[in-house]
């Protein structure tokens, strides 16, 4: 379908539920909790915090906050082929929803991946934005930190006409929330509008987001 921007319903664009019911239009998100993850995080949250404190950082949707240059996957850390093979394993799995990639020889599916840490401290968050020129994008978060209600990751509805008509009991036009633990992954379409939530805990916040580019 790439290139095409029509096609029938009986195309690869819902997600049948039953066999008169389908959902059009729906938007994938990947939750994924990693096992064991906690020697691991440990060494990519050390990583993190000595480059905090000795690389300058940079301003994107950041406010307040330190976020790292977009070369984390180059970094000369164990932990980060760990991550790299996470990352790998929720791109695969997110492939599974497209029929024309599942179909591909094994191998056949590439794609290109950049990645960046978020340091959050109390009160920093990120405004509203999506990810330009990527295909998935996605959070891992290394440390959750301690947060009362704040530190959230919100997801707003790509469908803007929706708020035309709120209609009961269903999730139309509503922010969607998901709340950070350490060992989580979350992997999104790039172009779904997304904002973090004010951190309120007292120590450190720190996530890695990703961008990938299929091929
Ligand atoms: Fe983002």
């Amino acid at each position: 379908m790439t290139g095409n921007r029509t096609a029938t319903v009986d195309d690869q664009l819902f997600v049948t539920l039953d066999n008169d019911l389908a959902l059009l239009f729906a938007t994938p998100l990947l939750r994924r909790t990693m096992p064991d993850a906690a020697p691991i995080n440990a060494g990519l949250r050390a990583e993190v915090i000595r480059r905090a404190a000795s690389e300058p950082g940079v301003r994107i949707s950041n406010r307040g906050g330190w976020q790292s240059k977009t070369d984390l996957l180059e970094w000369q850390v164990p932990e980060v082929a760990v991550l790299r093979g996470w990352i790998v394993a929720a791109v695969k799995t997110m492939s599974t929803l497209s029929p024309d990639l599942s179909n591909r020889a094994p191998g056949q599916t590439q794609f290109k991946a950049y990645a960046w840490a978020n340091l959050n401290r109390m009160h920093d968050y990120n405004v509203a934005h999506l990810h330009p020129e990527s295909h998935f994008s996605g959070v891992y978060y290394v440390d959750a930190g301690n947060a009362q209600t704040g530190g959230t990751i919100q997801f707003t509805d790509p469908r803007p006409m929706a708020r035309a008509m709120p209609t009961p009991g269903f999730n139309f036009d509503r922010v969607l929330t998901v709340v950070p633990t350490s060992g989580l992954m979350i992997l999104f379409p790039s172009w779904l509008e997304h904002w973090v939530a004010p951190y309120d805990g007292p120590n450190e916040r720190i996530s890695i987001a990703f961008n990938c580019t299929l091929r």
